[in-house]
């Protein structure tokens, strides 16, 4: 990728318009529609699933989101708020180091991890109204020397007061910068948990598919994971920018954790763009293009893009899942049969996402050449 300018930066300078490479006259206008008149996505409720007598009634809900929407909110997920604090905290903070700080951390050329935006090709190429920071999580041999392991840690020399409680109440810290100082072992606890809960989802997924477990186990247990975080600074023409074009995942399922309370996401349904609405310390799950491949197109994998907004900044967290690297992605055999034959190839995970992140495929594009 090129290098970007840094669009928290470009924000602070309280510009009365967009720079000429954040318009946009390539998309669907961005009109923030009523949302009292459209479809909500579905929430879930995880506690539901595991016990009590409405399992097997949530289980179809479950299916059907995942049919009809690629999307649902899943709610009572059993990962602590103390936790998910930490991480919102963690990444605001981040955002807000110093830049001396965060250049640390930019993209090696021809890379994607780091900050920066992904896919950039070109001087002439359309900016995204937004800064982003990428990394591989898991394996944990995949994880960048300069990128996960250099994230801020605790300081632990520092005498704590017995107050000090890591969880709330939160004791009040100085300054930003010594608080922010614990956002690698946040992270190495979040990637822990959401790798555990993306497994649990994928898992009652085939129970909903009428899929074997083990096919879902030999996909996933030891899988690749990656984070990214999306710093949306406000923006003084809102409606000409894009924060996010519009895409599908390539991964198999990702869990977005929206960090503060302003909406920005919308989803493609029935050809409109329906905005997805803020449930606190919620996820945002949706099906990604590998569950869609492995569903044999059963559960699909839906365009959606980040829309931003003139007054506040906007801040979310994707974590991605997908199957272990020396995996083969493609329809689950129960699922193949004489009145649905297989509507995918086969093909390796190391070319999938060589497919995938080769960039000049966008929307649902690499998928289509996958049939
Ligand atoms: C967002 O809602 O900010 C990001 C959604 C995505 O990762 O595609
Ligand atoms: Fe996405």
């Amino acid at each position: 990728s090129l290098p970007v300018p840094w669009v928290q930066d470009l924000a602070k300078d309280k510009l009365g318009v967009v720079p000429e490479r954040y318009v946009r006259t390539d998309q669907d206008p961005v009109i923030i529609p009523d949302s009292a008149s459209l479809p909500q996505v579905p929430v879930i409720n995880l506690q539901k699933l595991s016990s009590g007598d409405s399992i097997d009634s949530e289980l179809q809900r479950l299916h059907h989101a995942c049919k009809e929407w690629g999307f649902f909110q899943l709610i009572n997920h059993g990962m602590s708020d103390s936790l998910l604090e930490d991480v919102k905290s963690g990444i605001l903070e981040f955002f807000n180091l110093p830049m001396d700080q965060k250049k640390k951390f930019w993209q090696v050329p021809g890379e994607l991890e780091g900050f920066g935006q992904a896919f950039v090709v070109s001087e002439q190429q359309k900016l995204e109204w937004a800064d982003a920071f990428h990394m591989i999580t898991l394996p944990t041999y995949l994880r960048k020397p300069h990128l996960f392991p250099k994230l801020p840690q605790p300081f632990r020399l520092r005498k704590i007061p017995q107050h000090n409680n890591k969880h709330k109440p939160r004791f009040p810290s100085q300054n930003f910068h010594e608080s922010s100082l614990e956002l690698r072992d946040t992270l190495e606890t979040y990637s822990a948990e959401t790798k555990n809960l993306a497994v649990r989802i994928l898992n009652l997924m085939a129970k909903a598919l009428g899929m074997e477990a083990k096919e879902i186990d030999d996909l996933f247990i030891d899988g690749w994971q990656g984070m990214r975080m999306n710093y949306y600074p406000p923006c003084p023409q809102p409606e000409l920018v894009m924060g996010l074009n519009p895409h599908s995942d390539a991964d198999a399922l990702t869990l977005l954790l929206q960090v503060n309370e302003i909406e920005g996401l919308q989803i493609r349904k029935d050809g409109m763009w329906v905005p997805v609405k803020t449930l606190p310390n919620a996820f945002v799950v949706n099906i990604g293009d590998t569950m869609e491949m492995v569903s044999n197109g059963i559960y699909r994998s839906i365009e959606h893009r980040g829309t931003v907004n003139a007054l506040k900044e906007r801040i979310s967290m994707a974590t991605f899942y997908s199957p272990n690297m020396d995996a083969e992605i493609g329809p689950a055999p129960t699922l193949v049969t004489p009145e649905s034959p297989a509507r995918f190839r086969r093909i390796s995970v190391a070319e999938h996402m060589k497919g995938c992140l080769s960039g000049e495929l966008r929307g649902k594009a690499y998928l289509d050449t996958m049939r």
